[in-house]
């Protein structure tokens, strides 16, 4: 039985796994990760071969300060601004990798750069003292599914293929960090997350362009794919009624009416609980066996930029919306 209770004995014990070059899930405060030995390239190349993703998507190098980011990337005063207001917490930072810093060119796909974050959840920092080594992770599900927000969906998804799932229970945040890339001429999110945007601009004191793009502009992130998050069932956005034979994705105090299956992301209307139960609401409603989702609309403020990020992209039919890949960027994942 691949999961077991995130005790001091377990992460040690994963720890070593990790420093043994095999993969280990762990809780963060976004999304269970993946994670593997990020500077051993047969590690980072499992966790590929597990989730069944395309080869060259950089990954998150997870580590545990703000001192071990700074062995592995140059972090100018904007960068450790936002560190310094951040971490530990749910915002990655790609920035330009210090070369000969040891992490294998499969995480970050042969890029100069290199995207890391210090994650804030205890199970997560004890798992990376313990491993002693940056830990490589991305979302711990097999490539085009939703991201596991439990341990009983890590197991559902990859449960044959890792060593250890350490379980701390549902993760506190539900939707992944927010991506800042500070290697161009200009801050730019190329993910929004956990952290809002506004947070974001408000360290920065200067607002950020926006992520979606103009038409035509390609992603410089392969989180921007239109096709990232995908439910089986069709999802229908910005529903004002409940169609025969649908499924329907509430939010707020005045759900639509409605006899079959249905789950309220928040019937307070907190945007915060929303994100939490986004991706566990997504799997079970997809589990129906309905028509379609309905989903209500959402506010686009605060967090609701990234939960209509995540739908929009659950709702693009396969094969429609998403841009030509460039560079790093190879399908969704
Ligand atoms: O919350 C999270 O960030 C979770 C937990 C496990 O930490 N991790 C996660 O990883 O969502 P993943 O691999 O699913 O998403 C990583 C994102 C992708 O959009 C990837 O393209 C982007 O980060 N990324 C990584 N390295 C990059 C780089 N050098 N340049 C641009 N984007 C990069
Ligand atoms: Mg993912």
């Amino acid at each position: 039985m691949p999961s077991v209770p995130a005790t001091p004995e377990n992460i040690e014990k994963a720890g070593r796994l990790i420093r043994a070059g095999r993969l280990v899930a762990f809780p963060t405060e976004t999304v269970y990760g993946l994670g593997a030995d990020a500077t051993r390239g047969r590690a980072v190349a499992a966790i590929f071969a597990a989730k069944g993703r395309p080869r060259f998507n950089p990954l998150i190098v997870h580590v545990p300060d703000r001192a071990a980011a700074e062995a592995l990337a140059r972090m100018g005063p904007e960068a450790r601004r936002l560190a310094e207001a951040f971490w530990p917490g749910p915002l990655t930072l790609v920035l330009p990798a210090r070369p000969g810093n040891g992490i294998a060119d499969l995480a970050t796909a042969g890029l100069t750069t290199i995207a890391l974050r210090v994650p804030s959840h205890p199970v997560a920092l004890a798992l990376l003292e313990a491993a002693g080594r940056p830990v490589a992770a991305p979302s711990a599900n097999r490539s085009g599914h939703v991201s596991p927000t439990r341990a009983e969906h890590v197991l559902a998804d990859l449960g044959d293929r890792i060593a250890l799932i350490l379980d701390a229970g549902p993760t506190p945040l539900g939707v992944e960090s927010s991506v800042l890339d500070l290697t161009g001429d200009a801050p730019a999110l190329l993910r929004p997350g956990a952290v809002p945007r506004a947070e974001i601009e408000a360290v920065l004191d200067a607002p950020l362009p926006s992520p979606s793009g103009k038409a035509g502009k390609r992603p410089s992130s392969p989180g921007l794919l239109a096709r990232h998050y995908a439910p089986r069932t069709p999802l229908r956005l910005d529903a004002h009624e409940v169609r025969p034979g649908e499924a329907l994705l509430a939010f707020g105090p005045a759900p639509l009416p409605h006899e079959g299956p249905m789950i309220n992301l928040s019937p307070a209307g907190d945007l915060t609980e929303a994100a939490t139960r986004l991706f566990a609401a997504l799997r079970s409603l997809d589990a129906e066996g309905a028509r379609a989702i309905a989903v209500m609309p959402i506010p686009e403020a605060g967090l609701g930029e990234a939960i209509n990020d995540r739908l929009r992209r659950a709702a693009t039919p396969a094969g429609e919306g998403a841009p030509e890949p460039l560079g790093p960027s190879r399908g969704p994942c």
